[in-house]
């Protein structure tokens, strides 16, 4: 829905222009909702509820155009956790609802062509076999392989 500014509107109309034309004028200067104003997101690692995943991405999820749509976490839990983290966060923030996934494999989520963007945030011990490093270098390649 767009809203007209009383301001403007009243001006339009009292400069002599017919009210349906002058809300048009209004609404055509309004912000769109549109793919170019929403990213989508999904998120790998959501841990306990102190953990930085869930921190990272309740961070993420109260900025306007932020639609997360996949989580992915090795531990059930955490995934089920997570979907009524988004859940209560579209409530919370006044976004529309929409369908979340549970992934237990990072690669699959990052096949899906829909998501923008990531967070991620599990474990990292410094070795090359950690989670981290495999998820952060499938990432950038698959960006990489995504861009024009
Ligand atoms: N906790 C903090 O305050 C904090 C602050 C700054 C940075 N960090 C960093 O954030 C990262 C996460 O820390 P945390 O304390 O939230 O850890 P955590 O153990 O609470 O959460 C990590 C989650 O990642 C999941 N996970 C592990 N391997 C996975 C994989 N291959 N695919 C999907 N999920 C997987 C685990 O099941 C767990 O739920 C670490 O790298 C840590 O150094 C944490």
């Amino acid at each position: 829905m767009v809203s007209c500014s009383p301001a403007p509107l009243a001006a339009l109309v009292a400069a002599g222009l017919p009210v349906w034309y002058a809300k048009e004028l209004v609404a055509a200067d309004q912000p769109k909702d549109g793919p170019k104003d929403k990213i989508i997101m999904g998120a790998i690692g959501l841990g306990s509820p102190q953990s930085r995943g869930r921190a990272i991405m309740g961070e993420a999820m109260a900025q306007a155009g932020v639609e997360y749509v996949a989580v992915c976490d090795v531990d059930k839990a955490h995934r089920e956790k997570a979907i009524d983290d988004v859940k209560s966060a579209q409530k919370k923030n006044n976004k529309p609802e929409s369908e979340v996934k549970a992934y237990e494999d990072f690669r699959e989520l990052l096949d899906r062509k829909d998501i923008q963007a990531v967070t991620i945030a599990t474990p990292i011990t410094g070795t090359p076999w950690s989670p981290s490093t495999p998820c952060a270098r499938a990432r950038t390649s698959t960006a990489r392989s995504r861009s024009p």
